[in-house]
């Protein structure tokens, strides 16, 4: 049997599963235990020694997670991983663990609405301040850098508009300045963009997107050094709590072993659609980094394999009722919020037009996100054609 780790069927078939433990199961149990048992003292002390890799209590180490966390820290070529109940659990903890009171941040103007939420007001309440910055251009990060700085935090892509941070640039103004890199990777899955051998500290993921795939869990994964792993199993991961069931994980292990397949044929799909919308007269703009006239167009070539099933389009018209009846006529796309799953989704700005939760002022009305299943392309091009109608 093989036994890399950079072997893509080898992670996602073999890796982490101890198979002789469980009468040779092909699919691993699900560990639905809170507790582990001793035989003598002696063992049950012996434990303690290393709580994240040895059951004890499951908010510490579960074997079902631990199967998980070996597969998806050999997908980002990364030396450990822990799990969490979202993807914003896991970077609440990432940026939580590198910064005390009195500290800053320098982070990309449009991450994930809660991240904004996370670095914009709660962190604020601890005496931990941020900057926003454009982040197109790493210059941006190197003028925001303060003598307090600790955290230089990237989305690459971002899941609205796309705009992207050249990776390996940023890193090496963190390097310099010898601060923390943290990047919110759940766009490209890593199976798209790396971002731990471009010198990345942490990354991490909402798994609740392509990493799981099915739309039936919500869960989020960071990757990094043996060491940052641990201090932060020690602390954030063990304190606030924020780990996934048992259960979870296994339907995560489940949905992995597609990940290959599902993004292949999303990034394929997509790229068929995106071509469809382009040209139609009804179209005023595509957001899509594997478009040519994306803006960052090379830079996503540079440090992307592919572009994955999300992208935005501004359409062509003359009032929220006329995107709300575009929308409304899809029969393929369901209008739903979240991403990376085996559906077709749309997700239209205007919705945000009335929530205090978001700064949608920023984001153009006739805006609307799409998401591309597993559907075949001709399918979701002839409903965008009767909507678009
Ligand atoms: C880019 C990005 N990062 C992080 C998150 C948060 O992940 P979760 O919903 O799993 O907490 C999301 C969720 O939509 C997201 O789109």
């Amino acid at each position: 049997m093989q036994t890399s780790n950079s072997d893509l069927s080898y992670i996602l078939n073999h890796l982490g599963e101890e198979r002789e433990h469980y009468l040779q199961a092909v699919s691993p149990p699900i560990f639905q235990t809170s507790n582990f048992t001793f035989t003598d003292v002696a063992a049950m002390r012996n434990s303690l020694q290393d709580e994240l890799n040895t059951p004890f209590y499951t908010r510490g180490c579960n074997p079902t997670v631990a199967i998980l966390r070996k597969k998806v820290a050999a997908l980002e070529q990364a030396e450990d991983a822990l799990i969490f109940s979202s993807g914003s659990a896991a970077i609440a903890s990432a940026v939580m663990s590198q910064v005390a009171q009195g500290d800053h941040i320098v982070c990309v103007s449009k991450p994930y609405s809660w991240t904004n939420k996370l670095l914009d007001k709660l962190l604020k309440r601890f005496g931990v301040q941020s900057s926003f910055i454009n982040g197109t251009d790493p210059q941006h990060y190197a003028n925001a850098i303060q003598p307090n700085t600790k955290i230089l935090f990237l989305e690459s892509p971002n899941s609205i508009t796309f705009e992207l941070q050249d990776i390996e640039a940023v890193v090496a103004i963190a390097k310099q300045h010898n601060l923390v890199t943290i990047i919110d990777n759940s766009y490209a899955s890593p199976l798209f963009q790396q971002p731990i051998p471009m010198g990345v500290d942490l990354v991490t993921h909402s798994a609740s997107k392509y990493l799981n795939g099915h739309s039936d869990i919500v869960a989020g994964v960071l990757c990094g050094s043996h060491e940052m792993i641990r201090q932060i199993f020690e602390s954030e991961y063990m304190t606030l709590g924020g780990i996934i069931s048992p259960h979870d994980a296994w339907l995560m292990i489940r949905g992995l072993r597609t990940l290959p397949l599902r993004m292949k044929h999303v990034s394929e799909t997509t790229e068929k659609v995106v071509e469809y919308l382009e040209q139609h007269p009804k179209i005023e703009k595509v957001y899509y980094p594997f478009a040519k006239s994306f803006p960052q167009y090379d830079l996503a070539k540079k440090q992307m394999k592919r572009a994955t099933g999300l992208f935005s389009i501004q359409i062509k018209a003359e009032s929220i009722e006329e995107i709300e009846r575009f929308c409304n006529r899809l029969n393929r796309f369901l209008l739903a919020c979240s991403w990376g799953g085996h559906e077709s989704l749309i997700f239209p700005m205007c919705v945000l037009y009335q929530s205090q939760n978001y700064r949608s002022t920023e984001l153009p009305w006739n805006l609307v996100r799409m998401c591309i299943g597993l559907e075949e392309a001709e399918v979701l091009i002839r409903d965008l054609e009767q909507a678009l109608e």
